[in-house]
């Protein structure tokens, strides 16, 4: 069964370039209306361009219908503002890809306070300030998909990119608490840890990946995890064409009492404390308590 969009409303952010427009001319060919939202600044997220207007020219000429914004995610009201025009152009917003993002690579040693904040307020509280601004559209509706774009960096680390990875595994986090807040009224999110060749990678890229490391060949993932029949909470890895799943998961671990509720106890028992055979992936984290309880009933 094909994958289609038709009357839908997607808003897509940072969609001037690199991975955004790959999935905003992914989703106007297969019939969705698309908000090109982007900035256009640099890679470290100074200056502007139209970046966001050349991206609905595409659009056009291929025949979908798309809007450019210019708003900055890290602006609440130019978000709202945003929303408010979509909403009075197409009657609703049904998506949105949490997508726009920045650069300010350095070792924590040498990172600026301001780099570090720079970074967190552009991916972590853009994406909030995106997700806030069609959130009560989407609860009105009965009917929402949100994606969120982490990164290998926030899942599991990478040298000099701190501020960024903090930013990114938030944005895994804040997926994880709305995806329970959004069931109620059809709202489903979920978290994308894409892997392609942009401007983003260019440094880090050798020439021969940019060919198979294609933005299109992250579009699928992102476009299904979107789609009408999307699972919800899910963490998904893309990357020239290779689907994965990536879980925050918890050991059955060990109860510890009277001279082992120590330290020492905690090192003696690391082993069976950290042994991954029967663990679990709780869906909220009241399972973590209940997890506890359990353990504590064992004796
Ligand atoms: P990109 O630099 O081509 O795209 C990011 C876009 O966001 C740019 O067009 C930029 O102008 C826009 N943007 C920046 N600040 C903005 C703001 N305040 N408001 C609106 N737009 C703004 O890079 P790429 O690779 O396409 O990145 C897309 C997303 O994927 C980012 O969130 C990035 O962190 C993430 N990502 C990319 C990976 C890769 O391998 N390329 C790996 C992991 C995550």
């Amino acid at each position: 069964m094909s994958i289609r969009f038709d009357n839908r409303v997607a808003i897509v952010t940072g969609a001037g370039g690199g991975l955004g427009r790959a999935y905003a001319l992914e989703l106007a060919r297969r019939g969705a209306k698309v908000v090109v939202n982007d900035l256009g600044g640099a890679r470290d997220g100074t200056g502007h361009s139209d970046a966001a207007l050349k991206v609905v020219e595409e659009i056009r000429e291929a025949g979908g219908e798309a809007m450019s914004n210019g708003g900055s995610v890290t602006e609440y009201e130019q978000m709202e503002a945003m929303v408010a025009q979509a909403k009075e152009k197409w009657g609703g917003v049904h998506i949105l890809i949490n997508n726009a993002g920045v650069l300010r690579d350095k070792s924590f040693a040498k990172m600026a306070p301001e780099d570090f904040e720079f970074v967190v307020d552009v991916h972590l509280n853009g994406s909030a300030n995106c997700t806030k601004a069609v959130w009560e559209t989407m609860r009105e509706q009965n009917y929402g998909r949100i994606l969120m774009t982490a990164s290998s960096t926030g899942l599991f680390g990478n040298f000099g990119q701190a501020n960024y990875g903090a930013a990114k595994l938030g944005l895994a986090g804040l997926t994880k608490t709305l995806y329970l807040e959004g069931a109620k009224y059809n709202i489903k999110v979920n978290t994308l840890a894409p892997v392609a060749g942009t401007r983003m990678t260019e440094d880090i890229f050798p020439e021969a990946a940019f060919k198979l490391f294609t933005p299109e060949s992250v579009a699928p993932a992102a476009l299904y995890l979107v789609s009408e029949d999307a699972p919800s909470n899910a963490i998904v890895g893309a990357g020239a064409g290779v689907f994965q799943a990536a879980y925050v998961t918890l050991t059955p671990g060990v109860r510890l009492q009277g001279d082992e509720l120590t330290p020492e106890g905690v090192a003696d028992h690391w082993g069976e404390i950290t042994d991954r055979t029967g663990e679990i992936v709780p869906q909220s984290g009241g399972e973590q308590a209940q997890t506890i309880f359990a353990k504590l009933q064992d004796g």
